[in-house]
């Protein structure tokens, strides 16, 4: 389908909310209507589009949403979307509403079931990424994770204060999924001892060794963060608790703060930037694909290579972690 048959675009956001959500709806919403064309705004992600939960959007739809966390559409994780039957009740409203092509701002799990309609009913799908994770393939930074990165730092800073007044050793567990991004950044950008994330082993006796050496030399307090995945931090600190019953061992997990709070400057640009080059793709008649940008260049990555779940961690920034912490 090419634009002179698009007129009318649909918008949603899906899965977990991310800081910059609202951006990315303002922008997609501004530039489309500055393209000529109609928005329907579709509330609750994908069951909004079962359910016909849809609203005509303006330029004033979305003011005074910039610098707001969470989503003025709402968000799911639609159990219901994942049936053909709820694709197809969803494809419905899309007709219904003369909708040509949508507009998914969300994650992995978003972009694929954006994907598996496309493929079903033959509509254009753009996907934006936006997920505090970063775990999408095709695109340096998704769209929440450096915010998220921020509030992690912000709260391991305080941490800090506690470790070293008691001399404990700190496991602090964050978000990510199945992906290391945030737990790996954050240890470098909160100056942690270690980071434990899933795209590398660890073996405890040698984190243990590597803490005690540097308690020996001066430090007064360890920070590690953790990923979630794998049991997390309540599996690792417990592991060295009965190993190592010498350390003073103490447990945070960070949770859904990681994904609320005002929009850095730098996801609100991420996220005006995309709004814009994905109703420019549109234009050029592309489908199926998210925008990325890597190296400060926009891209169209095909949805189904960004979401394989194979981005990888830079084995530079594990390097930096390592060194750094001695
Ligand atoms: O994908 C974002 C994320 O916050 C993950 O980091 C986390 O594993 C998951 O969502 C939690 O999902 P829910 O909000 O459904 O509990």
């Amino acid at each position: 389908m090419v634009m002179t048959k698009i007129k009318t675009i649909g918008v949603l956001t899906s899965g977990g909310d991310a800081p910059g959500m609202n951006a990315a709806i303002r922008a997609v919403t501004r530039s489309a209507i500055y393209a000529g064309l109609r928005v329907f705004g579709i509330y609750r992600g994908f069951n909004g589009l079962i359910n016909g939960d849809v609203k005509e959007f303006t330029t004033e739809s979305v003011s005074g949403i910039i610098f707001a966390g969470g989503t003025i559409l709402l968000s799911a994780r639609s159990k219901e979307f994942l049936t053909p039957e709820g694709r197809a009740k969803a494809y419905k409203t899309i007709k219904d509403n003369g909708i040509d092509a949508l507009i998914i701002i969300g994650g992995n799990g978003s972009l694929s079931g954006a994907q598996a309609l496309s493929a079903e009913y033959d509509i254009p799908v753009i996907g934006l990424p936006c997920t505090i994770d970063n775990d999408l393939y095709g695109t340096d930074n998704t769209i929440g994770f450096d915010t998220a990165l921020n509030t992690i730092v912000e709260c391991v800073d305080k941490i800090h204060d506690t470790a070293n007044s008691h001399n404990r050793i700190f496991f602090v567990e964050v978000m990510g999924r199945d992906a290391g991004f945030l737990a790996m950044n954050s240890a470098i950008a909160a100056g942690a001892e270690a980071a434990i994330i899933p795209e590398s082993s660890t073996n405890i006796d040698q984190l243990a060794a590597y803490i005690d050496r540097g308690i020996r030399k001066s430090k007064r307090s360890s920070i590690v963060l953790v990923s979630e995945k794998d049991g997390g931090a309540m599996h690792y600190a417990e592991r060295m608790y009965k190993e190592y019953p010498e350390f003073d061992v103490r447990v945070s997990i960070l949770g859904y703060l990681q994904r609320g709070g005002r929009p850095s400057a730098m996801d609100r640009i991420l996220a005006s930037r995309m709004g814009v080059a994905a109703i420019e793709a549109l234009k050029e008649g592309q489908r199926n694909i998210m925008i990325g940008v890597v190296n400060d260049q926009m891209v169209n990555v095909p949805i189904a290579r960004a979401v394989k779940k194979d981005k990888p961690i830079n084995e530079e920034l594990i390097n930096v972690l390592s060194v750094l912490s001695i």
